[in-house]
């Protein structure tokens, strides 16, 4: 690290996230200054004018066309994954290798063997490790973490969660790297991997699982023909919880005009808290101990600030955004960088992987499958 407490970033990948995670180290530290700052150094992308425009475009000064090079700058503490999940692994295991710091998009991998080498590489290489789980980073969702944490819905018995997509309801949307099963993994990896993680984040180990999908649009279009689609458009999963709770999981990428819907309900013995990413300045609960004159669900402002994920933030009302995610996400792992280890990290990632291994393989053989037996094989 240099001396005026930057840690310098080489970003991986110049898409939707590579500009998302430019987006936050640059806000970061106008709503949370901090000893620790994030600097974006170099990006990398095979495209050279592509990477060039975005480089450019992100303030980056500095950028290469092969992300080994950019791994292996002596400029670089923190190599930062931006590219599809099937690249994870042997980026980060070489940036480990290089003894850099790695912060890794979701999913940790496809897999949970590749996610596995990963964690055990930055593990045993001591460097800091991180998952992108962004939506933990949300106040409402970081509120209702702690709601359960603390009791307030007594104790769990159910969680739900649903994540709506319209992503891939066109027929004739081209195959790309999203199809394909070892760079882009299925649906319950893509956005079942934000779900699970927001699951065992809040009710512990997930014991067994049971799932089913679908694909409805077999092939896509490739220049000069087509090729077949190797993932699911749509899937549910019901879950057991090592607590004794149950749950259900829905993921679908085939939902007209349902962008990027997803909720998440928890009922316990004493109460009842959903959000709802359409509303996600919002919490809904209630408690049984709430007057029976006034029965029904309550509006909770999730922008107060004596709620988790506000501090720095506007003024209550004033709205939290997507893109506050990936702020709060810079600003809490430089606020944790040099005295405790940051979280989400790759122990986590690889657990999630592990689940939604379980559930793809549950869809295979149409039985229960019991996450310890998938995540013993490594
Ligand atoms: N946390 C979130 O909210 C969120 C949202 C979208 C995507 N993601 C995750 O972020 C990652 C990237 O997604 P995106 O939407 O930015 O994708 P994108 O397609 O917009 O960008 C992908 C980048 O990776 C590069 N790339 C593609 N194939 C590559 C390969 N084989 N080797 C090296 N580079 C390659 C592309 O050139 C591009 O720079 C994925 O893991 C995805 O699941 C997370």
């Amino acid at each position: 690290m240099s001396e005026s407490q930057e840690l310098r970033v080489g970003i991986v990948g110049y898409g939707m996230m590579g500009r998302c995670h430019s987006y936050g180290y640059a806000a970061a530290p106008r709503i949370r200054p901090g000893d620790v700052r994030f600097r974006p150094v170099v990006m990398s992308g095979r495209n050279e004018s592509a990477v060039a425009k975005a480089s450019r475009d992100c303030g980056i000064e500095v950028y290469v066309t092969d992300w080994r090079e950019l791994v292996e700058r002596r400029d670089v503490d923190v190599v930062d994954i931006c590219t599809p999940p099937g690249t994870h692994a042997e980026i980060a295991i070489a940036a480990a290798a290089a003894g850099k710091s790695v912060i890794c998009e979701k999913p940790l991998a496809t897999n949970y063997a590749d996610a596995a080498r990963a964690r055990d590489a930055v593990v045993s290489a001591g460097v800091q490790h991180a998952v992108g789980f962004n939506y933990r980073r949300l106040p409402a969702v970081s509120l209702l973490k702690e709601m359960v944490e603390g009791g307030e819905l007594g104790e769990v018995r159910l969680w739900r969660g649903t994540w709506l997509s319209d992503e891939f309801v066109d027929p004739t949307i081209p195959f790309d790297w999203r199809f394909e099963a070892a760079m882009g993994g299925t649906t319950i990896c893509d956005l079942g991997s934000h779900l699970v993680d927001m699951a065992l984040w809040m009710l512990g180990p997930i014991a067994e699982v049971s799932a089913t999908s679908s694909t409805f649009v077999h092939e896509r279009t490739v220049p000069g023909g087509v090729r077949p689609v190797e993932i699911d458009d749509a899937s549910s999963a019901l879950i057991r919880f090592a607590s004794g709770a149950q749950g259900t999981m829905e993921v679908a990428r085939v939902a007209p005009r349902r962008p990027c819907d997803f909720v998440v309900e928890v009922n316990g013995s004493k109460g009842t808290a959903v959000f709802s990413y359409n509303q996600l300045n919002e919490l809904w609960f209630a408690s049984v101990d709430d007057d029976p004159r006034l029965y029904g669900m309550r509006r909770i402002r999730a922008e107060h600030p004596l709620q988790p994920e506000t501090h720095g933030w506007w003024p209550i009302g004033q709205g939290v955004g997507y893109d506050a995610s990936f702020v709060n996400q810079a600003a809490d792992l430089a606020a944790t960088w040099s005295h405790s280890r940051w979280v989400p990290s790759f122990v986590e990632g690889a657990e999630v992987a592990a689940v939604c291994e379980s559930m793809e393989r549950s869809v295979k053989t149409r039985r229960w499958v019991a996450v310890n037996d998938v995540a013993g094989e490594q």
